[in-house]
């Protein structure tokens, strides 16, 4: 099993769009289980990760909306790992308070699709089309933005944003306090 790091915001790699795959290759295979393994081994319960936010600014993501844990032992949901995902189809409104991995102790309500189709190349680089709603869609909507640099701090106001951006400095310097001492 690898573990990926998890790039945190404000790195620029996260605000990078992200070039399409060619070929699904044992590369990516290895991308997507790497990306799937970090989702669920990631302190907090991720659902969701896209390859940017572990420096890799490919069109791949990974999603299981259904997987728990109890006590320490992780019980995989459905797992769905994506190259190249597009949404094809919106309809409906919601809003949702979404988290981030890479935007750790921050949430914003985001107003999304209730209802998304997707389609992608599965894991053997088979197209596969998906109908989601609610979470799920809502999921699949804030992975496939981080394809193109988009986050969801990027809709909270400039205070928010900066108070956000002070508190990771503030984290930062004292980290760096404790290593020199
Ligand atoms: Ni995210």
């Amino acid at each position: 099993m690898t573990i990926l790091k998890i790039v945190t915001y404000p790195d620029p790699v996260l605000s990078t769009a992200c070039k399409p795959v060619e070929k699904v290759t044992k590369e990516i295979q290895a991308l997507l289980t790497d990306l799937a393994d970090t989702m669920y081994e990631a302190p907090g319960h991720g659902i969701g990760l896209a390859a940017p936010q572990v420096g890799v600014l490919k069109r791949v993501i990974v999603l299981d909306t259904q997987w728990k844990e109890e006590k320490t032992v992780k019980k995989k949901g459905r797992l769905y790992q994506l190259v190249n995902p597009v949404i094809t189809k919106k309809t409906g409104a919601l809003e949702w308070d979404e988290g981030c991995l890479s935007i750790p102790g921050f949430s914003q309500m985001m107003k999304r699709a209730k209802q998304v189709t997707v389609e992608a190349l599965d894991y053997n680089g088979k197209p596969i089309t998906i109908e989601a709603e609610d979470l799920f869609a809502v999921c699949l909507q804030h992975e496939i933005d981080h394809l193109d640099g988009k986050l969801i701090i990027d809709k909270a106001s400039r205070l928010k944003k900066n108070l956000y951006i002070e508190q990771v400095r503030k984290t930062i310097s004292k980290d760096h306090k404790e290593a020199i001492l």
